[in-house]
């Protein structure tokens, strides 16, 4: 029997290897093809971006979108609901914040990030008075995976946003509107008073100019005589402005402990987790309101934190260990700051470390003692391993 030279079956290989043939007769080679497609990949997924402040929006009294465009060139696309990780200096220590970004991806001049100024934040206050026009500042590429996708996520749209959570959902609904796509997007948004309301009339007239998007807004401390929806969002009016819910698809994005009561309201409603996307805005507040947070520790708890080979220094057990990292002059590598990319991974070599729900680990990473340092809170002094 005669035997068949194995490459022959293998499915591409003859047209592969007729390819390489008529390049090397016209000089083109594969590793020239190389070098070009990494080349485009890192123009499409840039590990850093200079970016200069080009305008400060004002939006409500504590609320300024960025307009940010290249300092170098070119900004690389994104899909709507995505972040970029904004590098910061405060005070002395070099930090970063992921912003989303709420401009559309149609525009491809700048991208805005829409930051509201947080009571007692760090970064918050200085993103939104000390930037001034004409800044410059370095952010990762467009990240995250809290994005519209049309074959796995249907027609059937509901966003649920608190605050300035509200970012990705502009975002999605000006892509929705710029490319008519097929589908109901409903957007069920909280604001604590009425003027909190971010992106108020350009919302109203998106809802008023296209009958596939829909805007209810809900206001927790409504002024006397205000007469829309008061509350918050819970299972209640989940179920009266959506009716069933269980084939929707659910984006969720606001502070915490609404992303937290929310997510229950929907297991409560039928909604298999699978369909609910949620984007974490930050760690927890106050971890030790967090189930599992041990009684006997207090917030304010000082503890030691050893860096082998390093040195040591002392923070309290209620702040995320990556930011007294940051203030004792480490550089961590982060982007979204919530538990969810692992990029802040550490080993912990010995000592207690608090881990919220937040915190995507893995089995192996709990075993071998990895936390993700945006979300791990030392309950004990602790050794790690940078
Ligand atoms: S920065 Fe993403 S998990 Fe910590």
């Amino acid at each position: 029997m005669e035997t068949q030279d194995i490459r022959s079956v293998i499915g591409g290989f003859d047209k592969a290897r007729a390819e390489i043939e008529k390049r090397a007769e016209t000089g083109q080679d594969f590793a020239n093809e190389g070098a070009r497609v990494k080349t485009q990949i890192r123009a499409l997924h840039p590990k850093r971006l200079t970016l200069t402040v080009a305008e400060v929006i004002e939006e409500t009294a504590t609320t300024r979108p960025l307009r940010l465009t290249s300092y170098e060139g070119g900004l690389p696309p994104f899909l709507a609901g995505q972040y970029v990780n904004l590098f910061v200096t405060v005070d002395g220590v070099e930090t970063a914040r992921p912003l989303a970004i709420s401009s559309a991806p149609q525009e491809r001049g700048h991208y805005d990030l829409t930051v509201r100024k947080l009571p007692g934040g760090f970064v918050s206050p200085w993103l939104v008075e000390g930037l001034q026009v004409g800044a410059k500042v370095s952010s990762t590429g467009p990240m995250g995976s809290f994005y519209v996708n049309p074959i796995h996520h249907g027609d059937d749209l509901v966003f649920l946003a608190g605050g300035s959570g509200v970012a990705p959902a502009i975002s999605m609904i000006r892509d929705i509107a710029a490319r008519q796509l097929p589908v109901q997007f409903k957007l069920i948004y909280g604001s604590r008073r009425e003027d909190d309301v971010i992106f108020d009339q350009e919302l109203a007239a998106l809802d008023a100019a296209h009958d596939v998007l829909t805007v209810e807004r809900i206001i927790s401390e409504p002024d006397a005589g205000y007469e829309g929806r008061t509350g918050f969002i819970d299972a209640a009016l989940i179920s009266e402005l959506c009716g069933p819910i269980d084939g929707k698809t659910v984006y969720l994005c606001g502070p915490p402990a609404m992303n937290a009561a929310c997510t229950d309201a929907l297991r409560e409603a039928g909604v298999p987790d699978k369909r609910v996307y949620i984007e974490a805005n930050g760690p927890p507040v106050d971890p030790t309101r967090r189930a599992g947070w041990p009684e006997s520790v207090a917030a304010d708890h000082t503890v030691t934190i050893t860096v082998k080979g390093q040195g040591s220094f002392e923070m309290r057990a209620g702040e995320p260990l990556l930011n007294a990292l940051e203030r004792a002059g480490y550089n961590i590598e982060n982007a979204c700051r919530s538990g969810e990319c692992s990029l802040c991974r550490i080993k912990i070599l010995s000592g207690e470390v608090f881990n919220p729900s937040e915190a995507k680990l893995r089995q192996s990473d709990r075993r071998f003692g990895w936390v993700h340092s945006c979300v791990a809170y030392p309950l004990t002094d602790v050794e790690i391993l940078l």
